[in-house]
């Protein structure tokens, strides 16, 4: 139920096919990809040709969370190199409907994002139309920054909304999830974690997604429980 995606934004690039491999076997559920353009963000990443090339190392779900200014004009090029989910974000300047349309056209699973500084509410005219929502905890750009507690609000919010309506789409959080942040996360809704510098900065990176997971479970259990 509960899926732990590690960023690999926090590994080392010069073993990038080995790093995709010792999460797979670390139990990773999915592979988060960050791809940033300088533009939509003040960083720059890899592109396609790079998910490409790593592509072979991993038959775990490819999850590419895109922060480009123009997602729509690159969708073709990261469906070819293998994304399983394209996840793009709202305050980007493609039209979103025909974005969707687009990710959907090579059996990819579209989601969409919201940046910390947005309304939960501008992404209800997406549900039923998307598989998955990311609501950023951390201003997106950098690895390795605290989670902003504000943002769960809107987990919460789109959690209830979600569920009033009888929709099963996955709500993803993003940014300074760690084994203090996680439990937070899931007892307000979120069921897709992804995290970079815990993950990657800890000895034992397998023993470190068990615990992820587990306070996820523990604090959704204790909410459970309270209810
Ligand atoms: C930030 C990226 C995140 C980031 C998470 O823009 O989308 O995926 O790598 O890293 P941590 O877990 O270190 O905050
Ligand atoms: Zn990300």
């Amino acid at each position: 139920m509960f899926k732990i995606a590690p960023s690999m934004l926090s590994c080392d690039f010069s073993q990038f096919g080995q790093e995709i491999i010792r999460m797979d076997k670390a139990g990773a559920d999915l592979i988060h990809l960050d791809v940033m353009d300088g533009h939509f963000v003040p960083n720059i990443s890899f592109g396609a040709s790079v998910i490409k090339s790593i592509k072979a190392y991993s038959d775990k779900t490819f999850d590419v969370h895109l922060m480009l200014q123009n997602p729509l004009d690159f969708i073709e090029d990261f469906a070819k190199a293998g994304a399983d989910i394209l996840t793009f974000n709202l305050e980007a300047d493609s039209p979103v409907y025909e974005t969707i349309a687009a990710i959907r056209s090579y059996g990819i699973r579209p989601a969409l994002s919201i940046k910390p500084a947005t309304c939960v509410r501008e992404l209800y005219p997406y549900i039923g139309e998307v598989d998955m929502f990311l609501i950023m905890t951390v201003e997106p750009g950098f690895g390795g920054q605290s989670f902003m507690p504000q943002t769960l609000d809107k987990v919460r919010a789109l959690r209830d909304k979600l569920l009033d309506g009888g929709f099963k789409a996955d709500i993803e959080v993003d940014g300074g999830i760690n084994l203090e942040t996680i439990g937070s996360a899931a007892a307000a809704g979120a069921n897709i974690f992804v995290s970079g510098s815990t993950i990657f900065a800890a000895q034992d990176a397998k023993a470190m997604i068990e615990k992820l997971r587990r306070a996820a479970q523990n604090a959704r259990n204790s909410v459970v429980g309270g209810n």
